[in-house]
């Protein structure tokens, strides 16, 4: 990110979830304030997904991956936990959407540039921020994440849903599994969704290869360059001695099959953006929910 400034890569991504609505009518995932939270950027990023046909792909990427991450925060909420983290928030609207059940509570943590412009946003359009979400402002690269959450109210003794979505990519592969290894030592345990890229020069479809290199040169200039590209086998395995036992991993094809499966183009099996759910241990869930 740059200069302080709040993240780019945040609104393109909001863009895609608020073109998603407008041009596929939220088919995949439906987000109610999607296009409300972006104000007056909301009409540019629909008009630039009209006039880039062949970023449809990506677009669609990033609806299915707020839907599994949404389904699965869902399921954990129904199951008893009350404590939800949304990690690199951006300009994501979960914590604005979800009903207010009993001590809910929603985390946000950002980079405080991020954050503020978030809050700018929300107020401009006219969206309270409301009691059971908490702000964490907080950069990765300095300090310690577990730290700036509880300080920020956040229990470690209860059991966390992580939603951290469209960021990975531009951390070190070191702070990935760092942020993995202190979700999997939160004594109330934790389950996590996010998103990865395996790496480049493991995607056989030249054509994929091209689009990813050619987004690659897109954030790089934005200032957020890609640093991080993980190997789905090696993630399992480091994440399974990490004590994370739940492991649900799907790639843009699995991804395709479970919430487009009347698309006419499916992606080929294999390399290339994969969206992941990780949980440690449930039986914690009933000591860690009710705290
Ligand atoms: C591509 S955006 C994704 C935002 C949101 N999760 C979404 O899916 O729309 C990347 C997010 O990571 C955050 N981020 C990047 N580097 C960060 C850092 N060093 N510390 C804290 N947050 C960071 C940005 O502020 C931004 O919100």
């Amino acid at each position: 990110m740059q200069n302080g400034e709040a993240s780019l890569t945040a609104l393109v991504a909001a863009g895609h979830r608020a073109a998603h609505q407008a041009l596929e009518g939220g088919l995949v995932f439906a987000d109610s304030l999607a296009i409300r939270i972006l104000g007056r950027d909301a009409e540019e990023a629909i008009a630039v997904a009209k006039g880039r046909p062949e970023r449809r792909g990506l677009r669609l990427f990033v609806a299915m991956r707020s839907r599994f991450a949404e389904d699965s925060a869902r399921r954990a909420i129904e199951a008893g936990v009350r404590q939800i983290l949304v990690l690199g928030a951006g300009l994501d609207t979960f914590a604005y959407r979800l009903e207010p059940i009993g001590d809910l509570r929603v985390f946000e943590l950002d980079h405080p540039a991020t954050q503020r412009d978030k809050r700018a946003r929300l107020a401009a359009a006219g969206l309270a921020e409301p009691p059971h979400v908490c702000y964490v402002a907080h950069d990765f690269e300095h300090g310690d994440m577990r730290e700036a959450l509880t300080a920020g109210g956040l229990g470690v003794a209860r059991r966390t849903f992580v939603l951290w979505l469209g960021v990975t990519p531009y951390l070190t592969e070191e702070a990935v599994y760092s942020t993995l290894d202190a979700f999997a030592r939160f004594p109330g345990g934790a389950e996590v969704v996010f998103d990865y890229a395996n790496p480049p020069r493991t995607i056989s479809d030249e054509g994929v290869r091209d689009f990813h290199h050619a987004m690659a040169a897109r954030v790089a200039q934005s200032g957020e360059p890609f640093r991080c590209h993980l190997e789905t086998l090696e993630l399992h395995e480091r994440a399974r001695a990490l004590d994370f036992v739940e492991i649900e991993d799907l790639d843009r094809a699995a991804l395709v099959e479970r919430f487009l499966p009347h698309l006419q183009l499916k992606p080929r099996p294999g390399a290339g953006g994969h969206v992941v759910r990780m949980a440690t241990r449930q039986d914690v869930v009933a000591e860690g929910a009710g705290r």
